[in-house]
């Protein structure tokens, strides 16, 4: 009750990353080429597993619904930042910032479990190759993924649910280029230092048995795939790999961020240009460069549009 006393602050002031010009123009080139690069190479993902048919099996149907939350984990803070650059005092409105946090964790958590399900579909597929299609049916697929974004939502609200009561009267200079949860809780005018530490923690514990869950189960596809040596094995051997790439690169920042929430470290700072930036853009690089089948398809795609450009009626090739 106390909370509604204060007056609250309508804005926050963000710091970014850095205050040297000459960074910051490279910085503005970099993000921008890669926010560029992670929307093209994920729209392509996207377009290539929706519109080729032989596409249309589970694991690329994950696929691309992980495409789709990469595009929008890249969408909530980075053209924003690459805005701020070029702003004398960056700000954002409070529920700017609370909005930036709920899709940071609405994004993330439901990136998470949709790796935990794309574990699960290749452990399926590699340990239990008989029973795969019976298992991973249409509607478990389906399944998964409204699970992935229940799951995402749920984690959301109960984090948020916290950050919502605290009383913001004063202290507002957020020292990042977005609105993270240690971040904005250190302003907060009453001593929840204790109970911050719970709340933030709990995302830190459930990120790193998540972590753990995902090893095991990639550790125990690839003894399968060790001991079961097949012709099949080699491509099985690179999916898992490029799967596994993408889990650790996603992982580490989060994990680090979240267990030891209240070091405000410049390593923060770099860290969340992980999670935000470079992973969604490295998602469709170590997925298409790694998997011949989109390729191909991709290939196909590119030039098969290449070929139809100035035609008044479009044709569709013949499957
Ligand atoms: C996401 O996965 C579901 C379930 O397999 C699939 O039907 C849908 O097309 C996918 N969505 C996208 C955008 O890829």
């Amino acid at each position: 009750m106390e909370g509604f006393n204060h007056s609250r602050v309508a804005e926050f002031v963000l710091l970014g990353l850095t205050d040297s010009p000459e960074l910051q123009i490279f910085l503005v080139v970099v993000f921008s080429i890669f926010y560029l690069i992670t929307m093209l190479g994920n729209c392509l993902i996207l377009l290539t597993v929706i519109s080729t048919a032989h596409l249309h099996s589970p694991m690329y149907f994950l696929l691309s619904n992980l495409s789709l939350i990469d595009m929008c984990l890249s969408s909530f803070a980075t053209p924003k930042m690459i805005m701020d650059f070029f702003a004398q005092r960056k700000t954002i409105s409070f529920e700017g910032c609370i909005s930036q946090i709920f899709f940071l964790h609405l994004f993330t958590g439901t990136e998470i479990v949709l790796l935990i399900c794309m574990s699960f579909d290749r452990y399926i597929a590699i340990c239990k190759p008989l029973h795969y299609s019976t298992i991973m049916s249409e509607q478990v697929c389906v399944g998964l993924v409204v699970t992935s974004w229940t799951v995402g939502l749920l984690h959301t609200i109960s984090q948020l649910a916290f950050i919502l009561y605290l009383p913001f009267c004063g202290p507002n200079v957020v020292d990042s280029f977005f609105c993270d949860l240690p971040l904005v809780i250190h302003l907060a005018c009453i001593d929840i230092y204790v109970l911050g530490i719970f709340m933030i923690s709990t995302s830190g514990v459930i990120a790193l048995l998540s972590f753990l869950l995902l090893l095991t189960s990639y550790i125990t596809v690839l003894v399968t795939i060790k001991t079961h040596s097949s012709t099949a094995s080699s491509k099985a051997l690179s999916t898992c790999t490029a799967h596994f790439i993408v889990v650790f690169m996603f992982f580490g920042p989060c994990i680090f961020i979240y267990v030891w929430p209240f070091t405000n470290f410049l390593v923060d700072k770099v860290l969340s240009v992980f999670y935000t930036i470079f992973t969604p853009f490295l998602n469709p690089l170590v997925y298409t460069l790694r998997n011949q089948e989109v390729k191909a398809a991709m290939k196909k795609k590119l030039s098969y549009q290449k070929f139809n450009i100035g035609k008044t009626t479009p044709r569709y090739p013949v499957q």
